[in-house]
């Protein structure tokens, strides 16, 4: 299969079940085609079918094996039936990329809503834990796997224009660590990638709702322009890759040199 981003593909992931979340735009998506063309097997999840099966049928066309599951983030017995899917379809599971969530409607903290608070929990938050824990039962049926979550540089400091959104990423990060610290027996390995500003339609969101937000965003990136959605998506298939294979509980900067 050809990677049709301009870098020749390693084989990085070949042979390897992921499945990945928010996978029907956006970093997801990328990451979707890059896991493909590096060798795995994807299955890709969102609310959308329709987004979900265009990136599929693009996949497919480009010889890789790909198939896509829905999911809504806030309920929990969705994430499970489609990790419960996975199963199904493959038997076991290598990788997973918990990359989906929601963007909250911008700061101040005062002004945050009650509604905004709750789904920021339940999509950026504790959808992950359900999903981790999902995948770290299949994982074992395997011998093992690596679980890679999206957290944001916005986790790292002070959020005043997504407190709530800020807060959620923060708390993914904790258990992103002790997720890795539980599962280490089991040879799960768990890491985080704190992503910067990128090119999709969550920073559209963001600009319509805050004009001006890319250009304050971009002027503290040292390296000067946001990521493309394929610069994150790297980097979660060096960690979902043997290549990482001493590397856990690590959350990775991947953002311009922003947070530096
Ligand atoms: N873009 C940035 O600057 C940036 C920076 C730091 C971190 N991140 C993080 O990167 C990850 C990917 O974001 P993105 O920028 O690629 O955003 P995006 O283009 O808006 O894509 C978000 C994906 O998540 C899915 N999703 C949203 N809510 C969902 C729900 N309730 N249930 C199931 N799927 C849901 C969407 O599909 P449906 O709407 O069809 O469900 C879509 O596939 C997120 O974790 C985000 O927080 C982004």
């Amino acid at each position: 299969m050809t990677n049709t981003n301009g870098t020749a593909p390693l084989g990085l992931l070949t042979g390897k079940v992921v499945f990945i979340t928010g996978a029907g735009r956006g970093i997801g998506a990328a990451a979707a085609r890059l896991f493909a063309a590096e060798g795995a097997a994807v299955v890709l999840a969102a609310r959308g079918a329709d987004a979900l099966d265009r990136v599929v049928a693009g996949i497919r066309a480009d010889g890789g094996v790909a198939d896509a599951v829905t999911l809504d983030l806030a309920d929990p017995a969705t994430v499970r039936a489609a990790v419960d899917h996975v199963g199904e379809l493959h038997g076991r599971l290598d990788g997973a990329f918990n990359n989906g969530a929601a963007i909250q409607r911008p700061g101040p903290l005062d002004t945050t809503s009650d509604e905004d608070v709750d789904e920021q929990f339940a999509v950026n938050f504790r959808a992950h834990w359900t999903a981790m824990t999902a995948e770290a039962a299949l994982m074992r049926r395997g011998g093992g796997g690596a679980i890679v979550n999206t957290s944001s540089i916005g986790s790292r400091r002070a959020n005043p224009a997504l407190p709530a959104y800020g807060a959620m990423k923060r708390a993914l990060n904790s258990l992103t660590e002790t997720a890795a610290v539980s599962w280490a027996g089991d040879r799960i390995r768990v890491n985080g990638i704190t992503a910067g500003g990128t090119a999709t339609r969550m920073i559209d969101t963001w600009e319509a709702a805050s004009p001006g937000t890319v250009e304050r965003l971009t002027a503290h990136i040292p390296l000067g322009r946001m990521a493309e959605p394929r610069e994150i998506a790297e980097a979660a298939a060096w960690l979902l890759s043997d290549r990482a294979s001493y590397v856990t509980g690590a959350l990775l900067p991947v953002d311009g040199g922003a947070g530096a």
